[in-house]
């Protein structure tokens, strides 16, 4: 694999890949840029198809975690992290640990957190061995309900902006992703008497709302073709792209994945077909105020 010459890597400062046998660790830390302070952002655990896969993620995300602080105004440089494997099978208080001590081998350059499929319980795990750490019980939390929140927000300012109305009541919001802040944006959204429309690939949660928000359940696939005023992705990154963008009825696109774009040019190509884009490192920052 030609690393350097990865259309993601963008002079990142350091990539580091860390295994530990005894566990099963196989991470692959990335540290993007520190000229703001240390590098904050969350860990994935993911089942990435290939080594390669996971590298390109983790490039992406702490990338996306540089824009994503400077934005939000903080002393903060961007990095993140990836773990590698079912989040179903290959978590262990032993995993976590060597995560840890891979974290205070970097020494503080980088602060991890949670990301999709890392729990609160799993942070803490982690603190147990190393202090280079956020997002944990007690003191900052769960990030998902200040996201959640930040995300709505986001988007009450892109209905302003666009359809220049204020009240939600019957906006029609397509929702990819109901985990840890797809949820909790719900909840907001029906609160604020938005029409739901819901997809994921868990049934348990499109169940509970359908139920809780009188949601409308729709496929993984139909969620790009719904008459909605919104299209919010909040599951994994890369949903904006050529197969999709001719499809969305939506004249907003505000979620909180990250890396919605699958590549730069999807922006004009959202320009072109009138639709205005909330950054995702703009709308889903708001967990770290
Ligand atoms: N948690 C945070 O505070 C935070 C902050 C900023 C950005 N993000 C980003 O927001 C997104 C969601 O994060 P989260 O913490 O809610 O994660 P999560 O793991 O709690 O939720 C992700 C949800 O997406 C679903 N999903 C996975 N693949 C899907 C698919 N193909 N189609 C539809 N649904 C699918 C999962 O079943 C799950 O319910 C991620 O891209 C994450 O990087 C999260």
């Amino acid at each position: 694999m030609a690393f350097f010459d990865l259309a993601d890597f963008d002079d990142h400062e350091q990539v580091v890949f860390c295994s530990d046998e005894a566990s099963g660790l196989k991470a692959i830390i990335a540290v993007h840029n520190t000229n703001l302070g240390p590098a904050v952002g969350g860990c994935r655990m993911w089942d990435y198809a290939s080594d390669e896969e996971a590298l390109v993620d983790a490039l992406r995300l702490s990338k996306g975690m540089t824009y994503k602080n400077a934005m939000a105004g903080l002393k903060m440089g961007g990095g993140k992290s990836v773990i590698i494997g079912d989040a179903k099978s290959i978590k262990s208080e032993a995993l976590f640990k060597a995560f840890g001590e891979a974290l205070n081998r970097i020494n503080g350059r980088y602060l991890s957190a949670e990301d999709v499929n890392i729990t609160t319980s799993d942070i803490a795990i982690v603190n147990t061995v190393t202090p280079f750490v956020t997002g944990t019980e007690g003191k900052s939390g769960n990030p998902g309900p200040f996201t959640a929140l930040g995300t709505f927000l986001g988007i009450k300012a892109s209905v302003k902006h666009k359809l220049n109305r204020d009240d939600l009541t019957g906006l029609k919001v397509a929702v990819q992703g109901l985990g840890s802040v797809g949820y909790g944006l719900c909840e907001h959204l029906h609160k604020a008497g938005a029409k739901l429309y819901v997809t994921d690939i868990n049934q348990a949660a499109l169940d509970k709302a359908a139920v809780e928000f009188d949601a409308t359940v729709v496929s993984l696939d139909e969620i790009y073709d719904q008459d909605v005023d919104v299209y919010s992705p909040c599951a994994l990154g890369a949903s904006i792209n050529d197969k999709t963008i001719s499809r969305l009825k939506a004249k907003i696109i505000g979620g909180c994945a990250n890396n919605q774009l699958a590549e730069p040019r999807h922006d004009k190509a959202l320009v072109d077909n009138g639709i205005l884009y909330a950054p995702d490192y703009v709308i889903n920052a708001w967990w770290h105020h």
